[in-house]
């Protein structure tokens, strides 16, 4: 089995194709599942459509199934990204996303991080007694206290001492006068401990920060929101080495996929709905295609 399903999409509802994934398989879970309420996919499935739930209860407690499911599958040291949006019902704000990592958290994940994916090209909306929303929730959670994670690989660059900070003059800053950043990391100034000076001075940037600014992708063929390429990147570079495997449980049109593929990492997917499982599929061999292409001429 565990052959015959890299880089495939397969068809059906996760809670029951869950149980024939191997264990301790995947290094990392990239997805987003439909949010509460918000849109219809199926066509055919709606008993098994996560997100068509007539409560948030139910809509949370599903998806407490699927992540307990997938848990297992998951390698010790593996990462789960989780994106989600929050929806309105009777003029009220939900809080979905909140709920759900709150009631993943009670069922035995640690959660380590909530990010803020900024979208700076949301959708203008006529709403005129609140602010228009232009951001979603990543979360991301670990099996365990220690896990994989490679921070150098998504550092961002430096800002404190950058021309839009007020912290101007960095090597005086610390009482170095003449002093370079360099030598003032172990020369005894407690004021530049290691920690700062990675903020400050890393070569590779600093340490990625909670708020991500990502435009909206531009895939158009799905009906639904597709999540940019950029967004799984940063989760796959800090969570993923070359030749692991990405899972994604709610593949959709296969952005997961095809950007796996594409950084040589290797691919495995569910989706529902017969249609988006084919897209994806094609989306996805062809870019496993062209990276084989790429593989046998540099081997040359
Ligand atoms: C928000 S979309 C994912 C979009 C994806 N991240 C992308 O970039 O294209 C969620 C997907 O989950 C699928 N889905 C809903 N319920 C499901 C279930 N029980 N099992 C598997 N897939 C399901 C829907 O058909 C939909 O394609």
């Amino acid at each position: 089995m565990n052959d015959t399903i890299i880089n495939k999409v397969l068809k059906g509802d996760v809670r029951e194709l869950a149980g024939d994934l191997p264990e301790n398989f995947f290094q990392c879970i990239i997805t987003s599942p439909p949010y509460f309420n918000l849109r219809d996919y199926s066509e055919g499935n709606e008993e098994k459509e996560i997100g068509k739930e007539s409560s948030h209860e139910e809509y949370v407690s599903n998806l407490v199934e699927v992540f307990s499911l997938l848990r297992p599958k998951l390698k010790e040291d593996g990462l789960l990204w989780l994106n989600l949006g929050d929806t309105y019902k009777n003029k009220m704000l939900m809080g979905m996303p909140w709920r759900v990592a709150l009631a993943l958290q009670d069922s035995g994940w640690v959660l380590r991080s909530d990010i803020i994916w900024h979208k700076p090209n949301a959708m203008p909306s006529s709403i005129k007694d609140r602010p228009t929303t232009d951001h979603e929730y990543i979360f991301m959670f670990s099996k365990n206290n220690e896990y994989f994670y490679d921070a150098d690989a998504i550092r961002e660059p430096h800002k404190t001492f950058s021309e839009d900070s007020k912290m101007k003059g960095g090597r005086n800053h610390f009482g170095k006068i003449n002093g370079t950043p360099e030598n003032g990391k172990n020369g005894g100034n407690s004021n530049l401990h290691d920690g700062r000076w990675d903020q400050a001075f890393h070569p590779k940037g600093r340490n990625k920060r909670t708020v991500w600014e990502i435009p909206l992708g531009k895939f158009k063929d799905a009906h639904f929101a597709v999540y940019p390429d950029k967004l799984v990147e940063n989760c796959l570079f800090a969570s993923t080495r070359e030749n692991d495997i990405v899972f994604d449980p709610f593949t959709g049109s296969g952005t997961t996929g095809v950007v796996s593929c594409r950084h040589s990492r290797k691919f495995v997917g569910v989706e529902l709905v017969d249609k988006y499982q084919k897209m994806a599929q094609k989306r996805i061999n062809e870019v496993a295609a062209q990276s084989s292409i790429f593989d046998m001429i540099s081997a040359e």
